[in-house]
């Protein structure tokens, strides 16, 4: 995504990934995009597919004690909505546009490291080492982006004690799947359960995506398919028995652990951190994507000033301007995990707490409209 703001900004970029495009294209993710992500890809040309393919939604439904609370974004939020469109999707048509347009992507990068980047004023410039197509390379540029997520190179590159970790593990995982069945609803459902929160998203008109809550080590050889549809039947059901789960051929299946992450500053002489390698979010209301679109959305607008008027003002308050809204992203997923999951060493305390948060935000228009623009996104800058 950066590469194709910096390309529509006259400013050149190249790429290293060190997975194959297959494996990014086809690598489940995540699947909701604020409104303020679908417009930046609509409006920087890359959102015909979304357009056709994706679904737009204008609420999502709270379930607890077996009830259904649809809150209403069109009504809480200005008419704003979130589109169901899977993330490798997002990045198919991001490398479509680069390829189209003469980009340079290094894809299967092997043993990448980065030098040179840590004097802002320095003459020398930062360096990228890599090995692609068997041969060695060396990139040399102005900036480096750290796209490379949580895992990657560039914030262990950063020497320790120049960065403050902010962190937080959650006690429980999600179990999640791909199956081949229509969506249940039309809308997401976060589901409250005594045994646990569930999720039902869905990918396309034909396929689903559902989550339950397990422990965050859970061993996913326990789960056979009719387990997960046992346990799911129970936590989505509704009282009165008229809502139906629809079964289908289990596509893939996984479980991913939970935590709040945030490194500050997100820069470091020539080097940017961005998205995950500065932040993980829980999945709870999809906000790790979004974050990432709106740090690069930042730094390709302080990279065009910079090569504009020389100005380097809007470099230097990258970190601080994302953080802003970072941190408000951080405090939402966090509130919304910690009012829709069971925690172990609950004593019936926070089992009331939360059942009486659930119903102040479905019987509160204030509550609702917070957890709304929220939901929909709040501004990228
Ligand atoms: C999905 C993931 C989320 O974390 C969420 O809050 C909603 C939907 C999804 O993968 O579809």
């Amino acid at each position: 995504m950066l590469s194709h703001l910096l390309h529509l900004q006259g400013i050149d970029s190249v790429v290293v990934e060190s997975r194959s495009r297959k494996y990014t294209e086809e690598r489940v993710r995540a699947g909701v995009l604020e409104q303020g992500t679908a417009d930046l890809l609509t409006e920087t040309g890359v959102g015909a597919r979304m357009k056709r393919e994706g679904m737009v939604h204008y609420g999502v439904e709270l379930r607890f004690g077996g009830c259904g609370h649809r809150i209403d974004f069109k009504d809480l939020a200005n008419g704003r909505a979130i589109f169901v469109y899977p993330q490798n999707k997002v990045v198919a048509d991001l490398f479509d546009a680069r390829l189209a347009a003469n980009g340079r992507i290094f894809v299967e990068a092997a043993d990448v490291s980065v030098h040179d980047f840590g004097d802002a004023s320095a003459q020398t410039r930062p360096k990228i080492r890599f090995r692609a197509n068997g041969q060695p390379q060396e990139v040399e540029c102005d900036f480096i982006a750290g796209c490379d997520g949580f895992h990657g190179v560039c914030r262990p590159s950063i020497p320790a004690g120049a960065l403050t970790v902010f962190e937080r593990i959650y006690p429980f995982g999600w179990l999640g799947i791909l199956a081949e069945a229509p969506p249940s609803a039309e809308e997401l459902i976060y589901a409250y359960h005594e045994r646990g929160f569930a999720l039902l998203s869905m990918r396309s008109p034909e396929i689903s995506r559902l989550y339950i809550q397990c422990a965050p080590d859970e061993d996913i050889s326990q789960w056979p398919d009719d387990r997960i549809w046992r346990e799911l039947h129970i936590r989505l059901a509704t009282a009165d028995g008229k809502w139906k789960l629809t079964e289908g051929p289990i596509l893939q299946k996984g479980v991913t652990g939970m935590r709040s992450f945030v490194v500050e500053p997100m820069q470091y002489g020539k080097l940017f951190l961005a998205g995950d390698a500065a932040h993980i979010v829980p999945p709870t209301g999809a906000k790790g994507l979004n974050l990432a679109a709106s740090d690069v959305l930042v730094l390709s607008r302080a990279l065009k000033e910079f090569y504009a008027s020389g100005r380097k003002d809007l470099i230097e308050s990258y970190s601080k301007t994302c953080l802003r809204r970072i941190w408000k992203a951080q405090r939402f997923s966090w509130w919304m995990t910690s009012m829709l999951h069971r925690f172990d060493t609950d004593n019936g305390f926070d089992q009331r707490r939360q059942l009486a948060e659930l119903d102040y935000v479905t019987s509160s228009r204030a509550a609702a409209q917070s957890l709304a623009e929220n939901y929909v996104g709040l501004p990228m800058e």
